[in-house]
């Protein structure tokens, strides 16, 4: 071995290769405080839309600093996309927010999660309901043909603070209908329903309260929630959360489960 190839295999040697690194193959900002990024994925990977996986990057200490984010690309995409906050003091997506296309972000190729169309019985309707980030599982389950194959109906209710942070969602739905792979299958069953609460947009307001006056119902001309036509995937803060599905028990909705499907299902929006 020459003097250079000793360095040259220390040095390979010094390079820590991470576990589980994928590759970032895209990054769009949207706010100050959201961003979205694509990266490659795992081959092993197989997952229901709406679940989710530990992401994440190395600490400084050596040791992985992973969180919970839900896959927000469909079950047929060649890549894997997530949706993210940017908290500036945040352990991770202090770090993460940085990340540019080339880099390495780790990937557990362990998906799980409750908000999977199997939790659910067969119905005619199907809401979801987000906050925030919360959208992440249903741009992954708006994007499933099996969605559409098993739903007639679908609204989308997205509720944020500003109009600026409803773009990932809003762009995500005006381009469905298009969409060359499942805009056959989106067609006219897809209704989105925007909702701001701290700045005016045409539907102002808490979509738990928009629900509970009825405004939802009548802007889209829907009927009341009912256990028989509908179900409910609810995705938020915890206070959002524990609202709608006080509001789809109120309705004769009961919770179901993986092992048992039933007429609504809800996980906590992760933050990082
Ligand atoms: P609000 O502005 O009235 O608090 P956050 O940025 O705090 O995570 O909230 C995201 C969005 O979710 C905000 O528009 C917020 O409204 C709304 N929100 C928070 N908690 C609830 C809740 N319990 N029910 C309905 N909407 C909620």
């Amino acid at each position: 071995m020459t003097e250079q190839n000793i360095i040259d295999t220390a040095k390979a040697q010094a390079v820590p290769v991470l576990p589980n690194a994928q590759t970032v193959t895209s990054v769009t900002h949207y706010t100050d405080f959201l961003f979205s990024f694509r990266v490659t994925r795992p081959q092993s990977l197989r997952f229901r839309s709406g679940e989710f996986v530990m992401i994440g990057l190395m600490g400084d200490n050596g040791k992985p600093l992973l969180r919970a984010y839900s896959i927000a690309s469909p079950n047929w995409d060649e890549e894997l996309e997530f949706y993210s906050i940017k908290v500036q003091d945040g352990p991770l997506t202090s770090k993460l927010q940085n990340i540019k296309v080339g880099d390495q972000v780790i990937v557990r190729p362990k998906p799980v999660g409750t908000l999977v169309l199997d939790a659910l019985l067969p119905a005619k309707r199907v809401y979801f309901i987000a906050t925030g980030t919360g959208i992440a599982p249903f741009a992954s389950l708006m994007r499933d043909p099996d969605l559409y194959e098993r739903f007639d109906e679908v609204i989308m209710c997205h509720t944020c603070r500003e109009v600026a942070e409803l773009k990932y969602g809003s762009d995500l739905v005006a381009s469905l209908a298009d969409d060359p792979l499942i805009g056959e299958f989106v067609g006219d069953k897809l209704k989105y329903y925007p909702t701001t609460t701290r700045e005016d947009s045409p539907h102002t307001g808490r979509i738990t309260e928009l629900l509970q006056n009825g405004t939802v119902a009548a802007d889209l001309g829907l009927p009341l929630l009912n256990p028989e036509t509908d179900r409910v995937m609810i995705c938020g803060s915890m206070g959002l959360n524990t609202d709608i599905k006080e509001i789809c028990e109120t309705a004769g909705l009961n919770e179901g489960s993986n092992s048992m499907p039933a007429e609504f299902v809800l996980e906590k929006a992760f933050v990082g």
